[in-house]
C-alpha cells in the first residue's frame, strides 16, 4: 500500500534512467588521499561560525580514517527488533506524541473528526504523513517545528474509499489540503526533554502550507518558457507543493523542503506533445496511459493536473521550496537554481570561503547525487543578502570512481583486497546561472530537466540517494542509499557494491581539504546494511555479533559528538522500522544500535536532535499502512490506542533523568 500511495508504485515500473551512464567509472588513481577528517567543534559550530573559514580543518592528507579518538558517547542498550504496534524507546528513555494528523495548527481549526472530515478543516489542521522535521528554538522552552506532509493514503483516511476515479470530490480536496507542510509552536514540558504542541493563545507563527498555497519561482529558470501555463503566462507563480519528503534548514533560519514523487499526481501523459514525452518518461511519468491506476485524480477538482490539457504544469513541481517559518505571511519560493528531480532533501553547509553548499539526493533507483554551491558568500546576520543566495550558483552532479579492480567488486558485498569500498570522485558542473555546461541544453533546460542533463555528463547511478548531511564534528558528508533491488551483479560498482541491494548502505564523502566547496572528493562505505549474520553486510569492521540489524537507511542526522543517527524506511528484515545510532570514530566506529522502533506499518522519518541534545523528534509516517488495512479493519491503532484509527504523528523521546540523547 505504501508503494501505491507514496510513489505511484514506482518499483513496479521500468527504471526511468535508461541512459548508458556508468555504473562504474574508469579506474583512476585517487585524486588525493582518502579520509582523515578531524574533529572541529561541537554541534552548532557550523552555523555559529558560518562564514568563517576553518569551521573544519583541512583533511590532513595522509590519514586513513576520520577517527577523532573520542568514544562517541553512546551508552544506551539497543532496542530489540520487534513488530509491536507501539513506539518503543531504549531503556531509561520516555516518549510522547507531539502532534498528530488532524490536530489544530491554526487557532480556529475545528476538532479532528475522522468520520466528518472536510477540506476546509484539513487546511487548518496538521496534514497527513509527516516526514522531514526541523526545529527553531524560541528561547529555551519554546520552539517552532516545521514538518513536511509527504503524501496522503486515502485508503486509510476515508471509510469506503475505492479510487480517485469515483471518490467524492470533497475527499480529493481533503487530499490536496493534507499535503504540504505545517509550522507549529511547541513548548517544553517542565524542565524535561519532552515537548508539547501549544494549543492555546495566538500561535502567531502557526501555518499550513498545502498543495494549493501560492508560491513563486526564483532563480535562472523562473520565467522560462518551460514553466509557463495557461494560468501563469509569466512562468513565475505556482500553486502548491507536492510530496515533500526530506528537507533542510538554512543558516539564515529558513526551511528547505524537497518535492519528491510529484510525478504520480498527474494524468493525461499520453496526450502531451511528442517532443515532451521523452522528458516525462525520464521522470517516471507514463506517456502511454491516460489515467495511471491508483491515481488520486486531483484533476477532477483542478484541471491543471491533466497533462493533456496543461502539459507544462508538471514542470512546476520537482523543486526545492524555501519557506520562512518566522513570517506566516511570506510567499514560499521554489528555487530553480537547485534543479528539478525527485528531491529527497536539501541540507546546507558552508564552503571554506563562506559560500553556501546544498547537498541533495534524487531518490530513485539508479539516480544521482547533486550539490549546489552559491556564487556569493553567506554573511551572518545579513539576512536581506542571504535570503537570495540560493538563486545564483553552480549545480553539480557526482561521479564516483573506485580504487579497487572492477573484478574484485562482484556484487556479493565481499570486500575487495584493500579491505574497503572506497575511492575518489568528482563534482561535474551542470549549470551556473545562465551558463550551461551540458552540450545541447540551455541553462534553463538543464534546471528543468536536470536528470537528462546529468545523464549526458556521465554521473554515477546510485542505489536511491536519500538524505545527505554533513557531520558537524568531522566535516564529512554522509549519504543514505536506501536500497536498489534492481541492480544486477554486472551493474555492481565500488560505490554501489551489492547486487539486489535490499537493505541499502551509507556512503561517507570527504571533500578535498574538507572544503564543501571542493570539486573533488574521497569516499568510502562505512556501513552496508542488513542482518549482521548476512555475509554481505559490513559495519565498518566492528564485531557484527554486537550490532543491531538495520535495513533501508533513509534520513540521517548527528548528535553533538558527531555520532551518525539513521532512520529507516521499509525494513526488509520484516521488522518495524526504527532510529539507530552509529559512532563514526574511535573503537566503537560501526557499532550500530537501535534507539527506537516505530509502530507496525510505519516508517521513521525526520530525526532531529535538539541543539541542547535533550530531545529527539521523529516523524512516525504511515502507521498501519499494510496492504489489506482499511478504516474498518485497521492494522494499527497508534497513537491513540483502543479501536482508534492510526494517525501519522511527530513524537519526541527524551532521557528520564535529563541526560543527553544517546547517553
Ligand atoms: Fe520520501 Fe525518498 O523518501
Ligand atoms: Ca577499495
Ligand atoms: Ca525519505
Amino acid at each position: 500500500m505504501t508503494c501505491q500511495f507514496r510513489c505511484g508504485n514506482a518499483c513496479a515500473h521500468d527504471v526511468p534512467n535508461t541512459s548508458d551512464n556508468p555504473y562504474f567509472g574508469d579506474i583512476l588513481s585517487a585524486v588525493f588521499s582518502r579520509r582523515g577528517a578531524l574533529r572541529a567543534g561541537a554541534l552548532g559550530t557550523l552555523v555559529a561560525t558560518a562564514g568563517v573559514a576553518g569551521a573544519f580543518p583541512a583533511v590532513a592528507g595522509t590519514g586513513h580514517t576520520p577517527a577523532t579518538g573520542r568514544r562517541g558517547g553512546l551508552g544506551f542498550t539497543a532496542v530489540a527488533p520487534n513488530s509491536a504496534d507501539a513506539l518503543t524507546v531504549a531503556a531509561g528513555y520516555a516518549s510522547s506524541v507531539v502532534v498528530r494528523w488532524g490536530d489544530p495548527v491554526l487557532p480556529d481549526a475545528p476538532k479532528f473528526d475522522f468520520n466528518r472530515q472536510t477540506a476546509a478543516a484539513q487546511a487548518k489542521q496538521f496534514g497527513y504523513n509527516c516526514d522531514f522535521v526541523t526545529f527553531f528554538p524560541l528561547g529555551r522552552d519554546r520552539g517552532l517545528l516545521w514538518v513536511n506532509h509527504e503524501y496522503t493514503d486515502e485508503n486509510l483516511m476515508f471509510r469506503g474509499w475505492t479510487s480517485g476515479d469515483t471518490a467524492p470530490l470533497e475527499q480529493i480536496k481533503i487530499g490536496l489540503a493534507a499535503h504540504g507542510g505545517s509550522i507549529v509552536e511547541v513548548e517544553r514540558a517542565g524542565r524535561t526533554g519532552q515537548w508539547k504542541l501549544v494549543t492555546h493563545g495566538r500561535r502567531k507563527y502557526n501555518r499550513r502550507i498545502t498543495a494549493q498555497t501560492r508560491m513563486v519561482f526564483t532563480g535562472p529558470a523562473a520565467g522560462s518558457a518551460l514553466l509557463k501555463t495557461a494560468a501563469d503566462k509569466h512562468g513565475t507563480t505556482v500553486y502548491g507543493t507536492l510530496n515533500n519528503c526530506a528537507g533542510g534548514t538554512t543558516p539564515w533560519q529558513t526551511v528547505l523542503s524537497g518535492e519528491e514523487n510529484w510525478n504520480q499526481y498527474f494524468v493525461g501523459g499520453d496526450g502531451v506533445p511528442e517532443a515532451q514525452k521523452t522528458y516525462l518518461a525520464r521522470y517516471g511519468v507514463s506517456t502511454t496511459t491516460s489515467i495511471p491506476s491508483g491515481n488520486r485524480r486531483f484533476d477532477r477538482v483542478e484541471e491543471r493536473f491533466d497533462l493533456a490539457k496543461h502539459p507544462q504544469e508538471i514542470n512546476r513541481f520537482g523543486w526545492i521550496v524555501e519557506v520562512d517559518p518566522f513570517d506566516p505571511h511570506s510567499t514560499p519560493v521554489k528555487r530553480t537554481a537547485l534543479g528539478r528531480f525527485a528531491h529527497e532533501g536539501a541540507t546546507t553547509t558552508l564552503a571554506r570561503d563562506g559560500r553556501v553548499v546544498v547537498y541533495m539526493g534524487d531518490d530513485g533507483r539508479f539516480e544521482y547525487i547533486y550539490k549546489f554551491v552559491s556564487k556569493d558568500r553567506y554573511i551572518p546576520g545579513y539576512d536581506r543578502h542571504n535570503r537570495d543566495l540560493l538563486d545564483e550558483g553552480t549545480l553539480y552532479v557526482a561521479k564516483f570512481t573506485g580504487d579497487s579492480p572492477a573484478a574484485e567488486i562482484d556484487g556479493s558485498g565481499t570486500l575487495p583486497k584493500d579491505r574497503a569500498f572506497d575511492g575518489s570522485g568528482t563534482w561535474i558542473p551542470l549549470v551556473s546561472g545562465k551558463k550551461s555546461y551540458v552540450t545541447g541544453m540551455t541553462a534553463q533546460e538543464v534546471l528543468v530537466y536536470t536528470r537528462v542533463a546529468a545523464d549526458k555528463v556521465g554521473a554515477t547511478k546510485m542505489d536511491r540517494p536519500e538524505d545527505i548531511e554533513r557531520n558537524p564534528v568531522n566535516g564529512a558528508v554522509y549519504v543514505a542509499l536506501t536500497n536498489n533491488s534492481n541492480r544486477t551483479a554486472a551493474q555492481a560498482d565500488e560505490a554501489n557494491p551489492r547486487s539486489a541491494n535490499m537493505h541499502g548502505h551509507i556512503l561517507e564523502i570527504v571533500e578535498r581539504w574538507n572544503d564543501a566547496g571542493a570539486t573533488t572528493f574521497a569516499w568510502s562505505i562505512p556501513l552496508v546494511c542488513g542482518d549482521p549474520a548476512d555475509p554481505s553486510t559490513y559495519f565498518a569492521g566492528y564485531d557484527k555479533s554486537k550490532v543491531s540489524p538495520i535495513s533501508c537507511p533513509d534520513n540521517v542526522t548527528f548528535d553533538a559528538e558527531g555520532n551518525l543517527w539513521i532512520s529507516t524506511d521499509g525494513n526488509a528484515l520484516k521488522k518495524n522500522d526504527g532510529l539507530f545510532a552509529m559512532p563514526l570514530s574511535g573503537p566503537e566506529r560501526g557499532r550500530v544500535r537501535q534507539f527506537l522502533t516505530v509502530p507496525y506499518g510505519a516508517e521513521t522519518c525526520g530525526p532531529l536532535i535538539t541543539p541542547d541534545q535533550l530531545s529527539v523528534f521523529v516523524a512516525v509516517q504511515h502507521p498501519g499502512e499494510i496492504t489489506g488495512a482499511t478504516p474498518d479493519n485497521p492494522f494499527s491503532h497508534w497513537p491513540d490506542g483502543g479501536s482508534s484509527q492510526p494517525r501519522p504523528s511527530v513524537a519526541v523521546a527524551w532521557h528520564r533523568q535529563g541526560k543527553k540523547i544517546g547517553s
